[in-house]
This record gives structure tokens, sequence and C-alpha cells, in this order.
């Protein structure tokens, strides 16, 4: 299959539920390597502000131990460039964060950030990290993607993900739009957030997103069956997507 779709499996919720009781067990690094012998091309870890899944430890341990490449989102701050210039995973996201939030609820705003963020991709650029942006599917936003010089975008796929009948066509038909733009304008279009068994097939079928961030579903659905058989299925249902796409 020459279109393969690439998942990176995020594991900060295996990390959420090792500090519920504090300890090591479960151990984000253990599903990391489970993860790549289940098929995942690549491991995804949010170090947040606040720390409350994924540890400094975790991102060390991860960015020594794992042969995967490792995609590091974080926020656009100074802790948060020195941890990642210190460690320089092969990929950077970066996401907008706000405290109180439950999980990353929107897109970054490029357009509002554009000098700040222009001198932040450079910075990890020139480390040798591939910068992507976690944007919402908006022209405005896509464009302002580019001319701050990040080569990668990821759609957040989450309004996608949460709604249903006529909206979630219209959500789908943004993503689509989005993902022309990106290869209109020569920026490489990955996708995530809320992403399930049910809605990956729809995103997978779009032809030049190269690559789905995976994980709280993933990790929820391994209670009942095992990390390994979720990611499995995943992954099969990925490449279906693709194969009825050439087919
Ligand atoms: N992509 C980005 C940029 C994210 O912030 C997240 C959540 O951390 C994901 C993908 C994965 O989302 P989910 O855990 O809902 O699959």
């Amino acid at each position: 299959m020459n279109n393969r779709l690439r998942l990176g499996v995020n594991i900060d919720h295996v990390a959420t539920i090792r500090n519920a009781r504090g300890g090591r067990h479960p151990d984000p690094v253990k599903a990391a390597r489970l993860a790549a012998a289940a098929g995942a091309d690549g491991i995804t870890a949010h170090l947040r502000e606040d720390r409350r899944h994924i540890s400094d430890d975790d991102i060390q341990r991860l960015a020594a131990e794992i042969e995967l490449p490792l995609n590091l989102e974080m926020a656009a701050t100074g802790e948060m460039l020195e941890v990642a210039l210190r460690h320089q995973p092969h990929a950077v996201c970066i996401v907008p964060e706000k405290r109180q939030e439950v999980t990353t609820e929107g897109g970054l705003d490029v357009v509002g950030a554009q000098a700040h963020l222009e001198a932040y991709v450079g910075r990890l650029s020139q480390a040798g990290c591939r910068v992507s942006l976690f944007i919402d599917p908006e022209r405005h936003q896509l464009i302002a993607a580019k001319s701050v010089g990040a080569p990668v975008v990821e759609l957040h796929t989450g309004a996608f993900c949460d709604a249903e009948g006529a909206a979630r066509e219209r959500e789908l038909e943004r993503l689509r739009e989005g993902a022309a733009t990106c290869l209109e304008l020569g920026l490489e279009c990955h996708a995530g957030h809320g992403l399930s068994f049910d809605s990956v097939l729809d995103v997978a079928a779009i032809p030049n997103v190269v690559e789905l961030n995976i994980g709280h579903f993933l990790v929820g659905e391994a209670i009942f069956g095992g990390l390994d058989s979720s990611i499995r299925r995943m992954r099969a249902l990925m490449d279906q997507a693709r194969t009825e796409l050439s087919a």
C-alpha cells in the first residue's frame, strides 16, 4: 500500500491511570513498546503545564528508551522550549493549553500569535525537530501556519467526532477542505483528537492526510480487549480506508 497512513499512538492516559494512585503502574514506556509491536508508527505524549498525566521523567524515558519516533505535544512556552531542546524529540506538535480545560479544546490561534510562533517554530526547527501546529481546519489559520514556517499541521478532528447528523457531515467537509488547503500550500497534513473506531474511517479516507494521532479511545478500549488488540483494530481500519481509496 503506497498511501499508507501513519498511526501515532498517544499514551497520555496510561499516565492518567498511573497517576490516579501514584507509583509506577501502568508504565507509559511499557505501553509505548507494546504500541510499537502492535503497529504504531510513532508515540505521542503531551507534557502539560500542570503535569496532570505525562511527567518530565516519562518524556526523559520515552526519548531515551523507545525506538519509534517521539512526537512531543506541548504549549508554546519558554519552559516547554527548554524541555524540547533538552530531549530533541523527532517531532513537536504545538497545541494551545488552558489550565481548566479537560482536554485540548480548540486549535491554536496562529493568526493571533504569528510573531511569537515564527520565532518558536524557528528555534525548534533549527534543533532538528519536525514542527507541527494543531489547528482547526480554517483557511486563514492554515495560511498563517505556512507563513510562520511550520512544515506540518495537525487538523483538530474533535468537532467532527462530537457532531451528529448533518453537522457531522459539515464538519467532515471542513476537514476535507482543510486538507485540500494543506495540499495547495505545501503543508504536510496530520489529523487527530477524539478519533474512535466509528470516526476513523472518514478521516482516514481523506487522501492527503498522512498521519493520525489517537490516544484516549485506544487506552479506553484497552480496558475491554487489551492495548494490543485496540491498536491493531485501529490500524486495520486505517488500512481499510486507504485500500478503498485506491480501489
Ligand atoms: N492530537 C493532539 C494535538 C492532541 O492534543 C491530542 C490529545 O492530547 C490528540 C491528538 C489525541 O486525542 P485523543 O486522545 O482524543 O485521541
